[in-house]
């Protein structure tokens, strides 16, 4: 179903989590298939949190499908926890774990966020380099990956973009670093002009804890929902099981 108000975003339903991250796998190939027919190599930031390691595995074991050519994949994360990569909060190892560790994905196409002892500023000055140098971007410029992975926080965050933080009014910095209370410690995240300019968004979205925040976010209830002001020029696809849809208007 279209997203009121957003032409091209779309919500689509499915029964079960497994059923959400089957087709974000097949998406997934798909796009990658796409842009790496067109320019020999696909970009994407990964999501963290719990919802995508069901994707994460499937996309490991090769479950979407389609032949996926690894070595012509970039790998960036839209946020991280500062902590070691090898720290169970990582989602750095989140996607090592369930993924990167089991494709042939070149070491040198994996652009972990945070290695686990700098100061988290200097961490999101580095990683902003590190994106100014690989796509190229003159001042001012977002890169435009080809796919960003999300998930949707029960209070309206996506990456590290909560509600009340500086991060979300970012104009001008690719990646910011702060202090999360909610969650007792540092976060970097990409900032919304990154996400915006995103060829293609996908938000995945399982479960009745998130039904309320994705009947905000769709009913255009969103207000300054940080996962509301995601909105990219190109497409932007919620992914939802029926228990997170169970709020939304039959
Ligand atoms: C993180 C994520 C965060 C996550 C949401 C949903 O680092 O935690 O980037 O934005 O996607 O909090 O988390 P769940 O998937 O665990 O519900």
């Amino acid at each position: 179903m279209e997203i009121r108000g957003r032409p091209g975003h779309r919500l689509l339903i499915f029964d079960t989590p497994q059923a959400v991250w089957q087709k974000a796998a097949g998406l997934f190939a798909g796009a990658a298939a796409q842009a790496i027919a067109a320019r020999g190599c696909f970009t994407t930031a990964l999501a963290g949190g719990s919802t995508p390691r069901g994707l994460y595995q499937l996309l490991a074991a090769g479950k979407d499908g389609q032949c996926i050519a690894w070595e012509k994949i970039y790998i960036f994360w839209g946020d991280e926890r500062c902590v070691p990569p090898a720290h169970t909060d990582s989602n750095y190892r989140l996607a090592y774990d369930a993924l990167l560790s089991k494709v042939a994905v070149p070491g040198h196409n994996i652009f972990p966020m945070y290695t686990g002892n700098e100061p988290p500023a200097a961490a999101a000055a580095a990683y902003e380099q590190k994106l100014v140098r690989f796509f190229g971007l003159r001042a001012g410029k977002a890169p435009a990956f080809d796919l960003i992975l999300l998930g949707l926080g029960q209070d309206g965050h996506t990456a590290s973009l909560f509600p009340g933080s500086a991060a979300v009014s970012e104009s001008r910095a690719l990646v910011t670093a702060s202090y999360v209370r909610a969650r007792g410690g540092y976060r970097l995240t990409l900032t919304l002009p990154v996400l915006n300019a995103a060829s293609r968004i996908i938000f995945l979205v399982t479960g009745e804890d998130k039904a309320a925040v994705l009947a905000a976010l769709v009913a255009g209830r969103s207000g300054t929902m940080p996962a509301g002001l995601v909105r990219p020029a190109g497409e932007l696809l919620i992914l939802a099981d029926k228990q997170a849809a169970r709020a939304l208007p039959e």
